[in-house]
């Protein structure tokens, strides 16, 4: 049918053509390109030739050609690509921009990456729901860096459907030779990195050659139009149905104490009213008495649909957990192998916690340093310590819960996931699971007779965690070894972790980089809590510069435990000072990384307790504290 035919239909028989419409296939896909390639002009080429642009949008066009005096389809188009180019400058903090249009035989949605081009976040983004890649070349220039690390982003992410998209042969006078080597260079790489098969189209955007029909420009090439590639192109709708089903549960329907559903999309199989299905990650099993949705009830939903699921028995279930299938199961771990393709512009930092995002479920998780990184030139794993902007690398994860997953290869919605920093909220990586690792399976926690409320109860005292925080000079250890005094006297029993004595013994193998640091408080952190197990008041006295690793250690404790006590002296009084001589060689630059001077020191936002000690002597600050302390423990003293 042509889109004549297609106009006719709409203005005669508008319920046909929608009909009609309903029924047609969806392809989803990316285009990728540096930012050159003719990323927008081959995207307004698809929506314009595709005739969907909006009545309003082709009304602005028409009076802007009117008013600069030009007429005619191509500057139309062009115009058109302007547009789109303004739309995304504007759209700058968007990261994706999802355009849809239409042919007589399906529909598309193309996942345009506005702004910061060179960032894979956006392709990234875009590439996780798609069917299908364009991989945009520049005849002039070949296969370039960035063509190789899209290709292997799309590949990693599954994307099966590969397009080359060898663009601007105007520019090369249709040259058939350059479009065969460039389409054989690609061949080449593209079975290095397991690309089995890749479809090339010799096109030009810009003029229209090859996208809807066959050009007379390129005789040699023998292929389909782009636009009928995309229309004929094999989706594989079907596999997500016949996988196992499993339902993330979004959040709990509960309207009224008799009605409790599941709401929540279906990501993989098909379930029906009496299916015996299991949550996990409790493992607990029950079977479906109802599938809701907002137009009534049904027997049976599948893959892709919205509905709240009830269940036969009361069983605990809330947002995070998975309702699947009860034979077959996903795992639930809290270790494992990932793919990271880190996206943000501060580096990876190893042993730092991070949100965890995988379907609805967030979690905190820390990084292992990692395995290794891959060169997308070359695909050689190189030894890496953390992961930079755009870096692909491989890490072991670790979540501070088990969480329900499938690997990534298996399942796109379970074994997906994206890091968020805890601080500033940006997300800073996509992730892909691989697998599970064995041994925190089968390290199994110890239940241990004497629990550490009986510890506790032994010494007569509730433990704490008094965390002093501030600058190197700041006081922290004189005014915490006046603390353990004062409590030592009231027949507390407590004991004092120094940063300087750590770092004799435990920590003997760090130093001071932020890695380093951040692992010299995640060991105190760990031995501060087992100390606070066997019932003590355990006192810190540690620089701790991130916020972060404090919160961590606060997360780590039981509620109201841990008290931040921040040993408030500014750097210019901390250095005028200089107790340990420490400020003087760090400002010669005979220190390195020294905090305050050449390394952050992160002020806490909500102490417990804030001392000022340029207000306050070291011993009317360990009074206070104690009081203070007092004051909270006062059942117990
Ligand atoms: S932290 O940042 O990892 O918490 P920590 O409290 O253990 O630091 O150690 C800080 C002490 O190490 C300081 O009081 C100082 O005596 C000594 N030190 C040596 N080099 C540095 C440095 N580059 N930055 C800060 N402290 C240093």
């Amino acid at each position: 049918m042509s889109s004549y035919q297609t106009d006719a239909l709409i203005s005669e028989d508008i319920d046909a053509y929608l009909e009609q419409h309903q029924h047609k296939s969806l392809l989803r896909f990316i285009t990728c390109g540096s930012v050159d390639d003719g990323k927008s002009t081959l995207i307004g080429r698809l929506l314009y030739d595709s005739k969907m642009i909006f009545e309003d949008q082709l009304a602005a066009l028409e009076a802007d050609s009117k008013r600069v005096g030009t007429q005619g389809q191509d500057i139309d188009f062009a115009l058109l690509v302007d547009g789109l180019a303004a739309e995304r400058e504007q759209g700058i903090t968007i990261d994706v921009a999802y355009r849809f249009f239409t042919t007589e035989k399906r529909k598309f949605i193309v996942a345009d990456t506005p702004g910061h081009e060179q960032y894979t976040r956006n392709m990234v983004t875009g590439a996780s729901t798609a069917d299908l890649a364009i991989i945009l070349i520049d005849a002039r220039k070949g296969v370039l860096t960035q063509t190789k690390r899209h290709s292997y982003l799309a590949h990693l992410i599954g994307i099966r459907n590969i397009v080359l998209a060898v663009n601007k042969m105007d520019l090369v006078d249709y040259d058939v030779l350059r479009y065969d080597h460039i389409v054989e260079d690609y061949r080449c790489f593209a079975r290095d990195i397991g690309i089995a098969d890749f479809t090339a189209i010799p096109i030009s955007g810009f003029k229209g050659d090859n996208i809807t029909t066959l050009s007379p420009n390129t005789p040699w090439y023998t292929g389909k139009t782009l636009i009928e590639h995309l229309e004929n192109v094999q989706l594989d709708v079907t596999s997500d149905r016949q996988k196992p089903f499993r339902l993330p549960v979004q959040w709990v329907n509960r309207p009224n104490l008799d009605f409790r559903g599941f709401a929540g999309q279906i990501i993989s199989g098909v379930v029906g009213v009496g299916d015996a299905v299991r949550i996990l990650p409790s493992g607990k099993t029950s079977a479906v008495s109802r599938i809701v949705t907002l137009d009534g009830d049904l027997d049976m939903a599948v893959a892709g649909q919205s509905v709240t699921i009830c269940l036969t028995d009361e069983i605990d279930c809330s947002r995070g957990d998975v309702i699947a299938a009860s034979e077959n199961p996903p795992q639930a771990a809290d270790q494992f192998e990932s793919n990271l393709v880190w996206m943000a512009e501060d580096a990876m930092i190893p042993g730092r916690a991070y949100w965890l995002k995988l379907a609805t479920q967030t979690v905190s998780a820390t990084i292992q340093p990692p395995k290794y990184q891959v060169n997308v030139n070359t695909m050689e794993h190189l030894a890496a310590k953390t992961l930079d902007l755009n870096a692909i690398g491989v890490a072991e994860i670790t979540t501070d819960r088990a969480i329900v997953f499938e690997p990534y290869a298996d399942n796109r919605a379970l074994g997906g996931f994206i890091l968020i920093d805890k601080l500033t909220n940006a997300t800073v990586a996509a992730g892909m699971l691989n697998f599970s690792l064995r041994r925190a399976q089968n390290v199994h926690w110890q239940a241990i007779d004497i629990s550490r409320e009986a510890h506790a109860q032994q010494k007569g005292q509730s433990p704490k965690l008094l965390w002093f925080t501030g600058l190197s000079g700041s006081g922290k250890s004189t005014i915490a070894n006046l603390v353990e005094k004062k409590l030592y006297a009231l027949g507390r029993h407590s004991f004092l972790l120094d940063g300087d004595n750590v770092r004799h013994g435990l920590n003997k193998d760090l130093g001071f980089t932020d890695t380093d640091r951040i692992e010299n408080i995640r060991r105190v952190g760990e031995v501060a809590k087992l100390m606070t197990d066997a019932g003590l008041i355990v006192l810190t006295a540690f620089i701790s510069p991130f916020r972060a690793e404090r919160d961590m250690v606060r997360a780590m404790m039981p509620v109201g435990e841990f008290l931040e006590i921040f040993i408030d002296t500014p750097l210019e009084e901390a250095e005028r000072r200089d107790v340990k001589g420490l400020y003087k060689k760090a400002r010669s630059g005979a220190l390195k990384n020294f905090t305050g001077i050449d390394s952050p020191y992160e002020a806490p936002e909500m102490p417990e307790i804030h001392v000022d000690t340029t207000r306050m002597s070291p011993e009317d600050a360990a009074e206070l504290i104690v009081e203070q302390v007092v004051g909270i423990w006062s059942p117990d003293l």
